[in-house]
């Protein structure tokens, strides 16, 4: 089945090969077949081919479904308390992790699957058409391994974050929390993840220093799990050049740098193969969360003159963000940390694949998955113009 959609006002493509050749590619008056779930076709309107069915656009943008490289969606309850006391003075710690961590222990699988089933559509209504889920508020073997088994049931994006933070109940035997999560843990779980994570974070109590963090990630990569890294979120520890060094796919966060880390970055980012990446760092950027914490934002300029690659995530999870808006992100990004709308759009679309190692995703060209995300406005600059409103939906 060929199904033709036309009355494309604008096509963002990320494709700079068309259209009017900048890094988004941008096609006026455009049209898109769609083969099954593959794109067949890209062009003009008025050269395009016939189709089984049509859908006429009258006009509307249309952008690549953004790509969600950070969220954390296996949880059970809230924590609408813990928000309500930073926005009068609390410092955001992590502390509040084990909160989420006993009401997930005390969900049914049917309870967390229908939860994450339920944040999955609304990131799809607003746009989200691939989202990586990581595990994290399980915190041992048998509710690590459970966690990954329900996100593997939505998205192939699974990742293993045993190493979100030591559990209370082993709060004075880390060395014994991180041997347990780097050994019987990730054995259970490596089945179900594609990927490892650690929250690097020495200033925190909670979360892992350097060498707990190098000794979880090189034993998982030994298991055959590709890297991410939390690094660098509430203060400029070592994250950033561990996650560098060992190659991880993507460092998230960067809100602390130093300038070596700037450095580091925009080198990670200058040898990075955009058309098929398979190694190198991106630097993920997740502002929401500084605006859920009232935090200061990342520098994106900075390390945008340094070469980086930018993605932007929303980190949807209850503690230090709980929103599952890109739109959001994007307009963040443009107002809070001055990126043009069109450097926003690209990290929240194709920066968001390529800190996945995918090269289906975040372009619309021949050949790539037709995740296609429609705007009720006329051009993508309607993103970060119109905040809050819901303009963006995944087709
Ligand atoms: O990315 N920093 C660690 N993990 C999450 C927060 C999780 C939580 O507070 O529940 C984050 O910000
Ligand atoms: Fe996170």
């Amino acid at each position: 089945m060929s199904h033709l959609v036309t009355g494309i006002g604008q096509l963002v493509t990320n494709d700079p090969a068309v259209g009017d050749g900048s890094p988004l590619g941008l096609l006026e008056h455009a049209a898109i077949v769609v083969e099954d779930d593959r794109i067949a076709w890209v062009g003009s309107a008025s050269t395009a081919p016939s189709a089984d069915t049509s859908t006429d656009l009258t006009g509307r943008a249309v952008v690549p479904g953004f790509v969600d490289s950070h969220s954390h969606l296996v949880f059970a309850g809230d924590r609408a308390g813990e928000f309500a006391a930073r926005m009068t003075g609390e410092p955001y710690t992590g502390g509040g992790i084990a909160t989420t961590m006993a009401a997930t222990r005390a969900a049914s699988d049917e309870e967390l699957l229908a939860h994450v089933r339920s944040l999955v559509a609304e990131m799809r209504a607003q746009g989200t058409t691939t989202v990586e889920i990581k595990s994290g508020y399980g915190l041992d073997v048998e509710e690590e391994a459970r966690a990954l088994r329900i996100a593997a049931q939505v998205t192939s994006e699974v990742t293993f974050l045993g190493a979100h933070v030591v559990p209370p109940a082993m709060r004075d035997r880390r060395d014994e929390y991180v041997k347990l999560v780097a050994g019987e843990m990730l054995e259970a779980c490596a089945p179900y993840a594609r990927w490892a994570d650690v929250f690097c974070e020495p200033a925190s109590t909670y979360a892992f220093d350097g060498d707990e963090t190098r000794t979880v990630l090189t034993a998982c990569a030994a298991a055959g799990l590709e890297l991410r890294v939390h690094g660098n979120q509430l203060s400029a520890g070592p994250g950033v050049q561990i996650a560098v060094e060992l190659d991880a796919a993507s460092v998230d966060h960067c809100t602390h740098l130093t300038d070596a880390d700037v450095a580091a970055l925009g080198s990670a980012g200058s040898r990075l193969d955009l058309e098929n990446p398979a190694t190198g760092t991106v630097s993920t950027l997740l502002p929401g969360v500084e605006f859920s914490t009232r935090s200061p934002y990342p520098d994106a300029r900075r390390l945008l003159a340094a070469g980086a690659v930018v993605a932007l995530a929303s980190d949807c999870n209850p503690g230090s963000c709980f929103t599952s808006s890109m739109p959001l992100v994007i307009a963040l990004a443009v107002r809070e940390m001055g990126m043009s709308p069109a450097e926003a759009l690209w990290s929240a679309t194709l920066g968001g694949a390529i800190a996945l190692r995918r090269n289906d995703i975040g372009r619309i060209r021949v050949g790539a998955r037709a995740d296609l995300t429609v705007l009720d406005a006329p051009s993508y600059l309607h993103l970060a113009y119109r905040p809050g409103v819901p303009l963006a939906r995944a087709l």
